[in-house]
């Protein structure tokens, strides 16, 4: 029995302790107590008939499991068994998966800010800039640019803004300037008004020919702001109607002599020659009453920048796409600086000399802004003290529909 406690107590890796019915120890696998009384609670209940089980931790030996059972022979309680066997290494295991679980959710609670982190920069970042740039442009600031360097869709998005933003931001500062260009425009007619009618007023005594003669000149000031006011009223109409034009097939050969009709009385108070050539009949597609305007504006310009006694030649032709009327003088010419900006609205080369002709700076801007509806284009080639010619070209094709 001694040899076959030690023999399994060495297989199960525990200590294993026999008692007999009056607590004393009969086999001890390791032979220390044998003869010992062993009060311990497990065995009380072990002979009484029950198997029990306790943990303990000792200072020497670390902890310790106690298992009893009762040694039954012929339905008697002969005894009991006590086994200690060490777990130490089983709490070893265990903190062991203990730390390693600390490890494994530190490691991912970094991993989870890491990856928050990253979806923060990817997602909010590029969303608060454009939050911002958005906000701004409520305030008023047009100009923002939203710079994004990742190769993505919120890159894209970002050029798309900037592009759009420019664009908005050109488009007011050309509505500013326009409405500051228009309000010194009518200021200086109705300024020149003011003065004159002034000054009739403080004057005591004066003849009829004074009053006339001031009369007339307020009158021609109110021509004036009539004119202005006439050509933006076309300009907010042209912007209005961009796509409905009045197409009819027309010919431009009798429009062209229409618009020489209409113009030569003021060719001739400034005795200049006005000629008309159309190498054939050319009929398209087009807006007569516009395409009227931008040829009348094209030559009316010819004759006012002519001086007395000059030519103005009208010719006609095609160049197999378009319908080309030429309109050229021997006049003051434009100076090449200015040749880029003469379609702008109110742009004129020497401001004092176009007042005492009367123009309002628009004629050209609407000429050009029509033949653009047309799908047309206005050139010019000009030199200072020779001449001047305008090409206006209507194609043929797009416009027959
Ligand atoms: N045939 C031309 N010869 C010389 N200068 C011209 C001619 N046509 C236009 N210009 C110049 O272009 C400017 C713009 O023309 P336009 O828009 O018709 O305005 P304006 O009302 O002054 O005639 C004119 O002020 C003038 O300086
Ligand atoms: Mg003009």
């Amino acid at each position: 029995m001694r040899n076959e406690v030690i023999r399994y107590s060495k297989e199960i890796n525990s200590r294993i302790i026999i008692i007999d019915n009056d607590n004393k120890v009969k086999v001890d696998s390791r032979e220390e107590f044998i003869g010992d009384t062993f009060k311990h609670e497990e065995v009380q209940k072990a002979l009484k008939g029950n198997s029990a089980a306790n943990i303990y931790n000792y200072k020497e030996y670390g902890r310790l499991m106690y298992t009893s059972v009762p040694i039954i022979l012929n339905s008697k309680i002969i005894g009991a068994a006590l086994i200690s066997t060490s777990i130490d290494n089983i709490y070893s295991r265990v903190e062991d998966i203990e730390n390693a679980l600390y490890i494994i959710s530190f490691i991912s609670t970094l991993f989870i800010a890491l990856i928050s982190f990253i979806l923060a920069n990817i997602f909010s970042k590029p969303i608060k800039k454009f939050t911002n740039a958005i906000m701004n442009m409520a305030k008023g600031n047009l100009n923002q640019r939203v710079d994004i360097d990742t190769n993505d869709e919120f890159s894209q998005l970002a050029s798309a803004f900037n592009i759009m933003s420019t664009k908005l931001d050109q488009v007011d500062i050309q509505r500013k300037d326009f409405v500051a260009n228009v309000s010194h425009e009518l200021r200086t007619p109705l300024s020149s008004i003011k003065l004159l009618s002034e000054s009739l007023l403080h004057q005591d005594n004066a003849g009829v020919e004074i009053y006339r003669e001031f009369l007339t000149d307020i009158d021609s000031e109110i021509d004036r702001l009539n004119n202005i006011i006439d050509d933006l009223l076309t300009l907010v109409d042209l912007d209005k109607e961009r796509l409905n034009l009045n197409y009819k097939v027309t010919y431009v050969n009798y429009l062209l002599e229409k618009i020489i009709t209409r113009l030569k009385p003021i060719a001739d108070k400034k005795n200049i020659s006005i000629s008309y050539k159309a190498e054939e009949k050319l009929q398209i597609n087009l807006d007569k009453d516009k395409i009227q305007q931008s040829i009348i504006n094209i030559v009316h310009n010819a004759i006012k920048y002519t001086p007395n006694g000059g030519n103005v030649e009208v010719k006609l032709h095609s160049d197999g796409k378009n319908v080309v009327i030429e309109i050229s003088d021997d006049g003051i010419g434009i100076p090449n600086k200015d040749l880029e900006h003469i379609f702008e609205r109110f742009y004129r080369v020497d401001k004092a000399r176009t007042r005492n002709t009367g123009g309002t700076g628009l004629g050209l801007s609407i000429a050009y802004q029509i033949v653009t509806l047309h799908q047309g284009k206005i050139e010019v080639e000009s030199e200072v003290d020779k001449g001047t010619t305008f090409y206006i070209k209507l194609p043929i094709d797009t416009n027959m529909v």
